[in-house]
């Protein structure tokens, strides 16, 4: 069987790639209980189905956001609480996107062709548990639309954890 992703044209907006990706992501990890492996795998799916510059997972340990599977450039390590645009969801509890990742204060510039970003949080038992994070090489990449799809990618990985 092929494990072959079914994408959407290069023309297709964000709202029809992330449509089309979201019953296969789910279909992905049906099958496997490990966590590493479903991660690693929904991240690599979203980074075939949109042009971004890096995707990635951090996770909260020992009080600090540790790296976790990615795609893209090589990454920072680890994220304090309250650091950077990362950190600042941890403390936040809530979603952010920055369309211009220079005017936002604190801005951890793990690589010099990020230009905007979008990062959400991920809870268990109401503490946040992980954040995703997507930087694009492009000024105000992403919107609400992202958004709302990608927090159903949240709550896949909730179910998981
Ligand atoms: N820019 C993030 C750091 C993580 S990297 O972009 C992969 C931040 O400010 O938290």
């Amino acid at each position: 069987m092929s494990d072959d992703l079914i994408l959407a044209g290069k023309n297709a907006s964000r709202k029809e790639k992330y449509e089309l990706l979201l019953p296969q992501l789910v279909a992905l990890v049906e099958n496997e209980e490990d966590l590493i492996a479903n991660v690693s795998n929904i991240i690599a799916a979203l980074k075939e189905t949109l042009d971004v510059l890096w995707i990635g997972i951090y996770f909260v340990k020992n009080n600090t956001l540790v790296l976790g599977p990615f795609q893209g450039p090589v990454a920072c390590t680890r994220i304090a609480k309250g650091r950077g645009v990362c950190g600042t969801v941890w403390a936040e509890k809530r979603p952010l996107i920055v369309p211009d990742v220079e005017l936002f204060p604190g801005h951890i510039a793990c690589n010099s062709s990020s230009k905007s970003e979008i990062v959400l949080p991920g809870f268990k038992d109401g503490d946040v548990s992980f954040v995703i994070d997507l930087d694009s090489s492009l000024l105000n990449d992403f919107d609400s639309i992202d958004q709302e799809y990608l927090l159903k990618v949240v709550a896949l990985i909730e179910k998981m954890i």
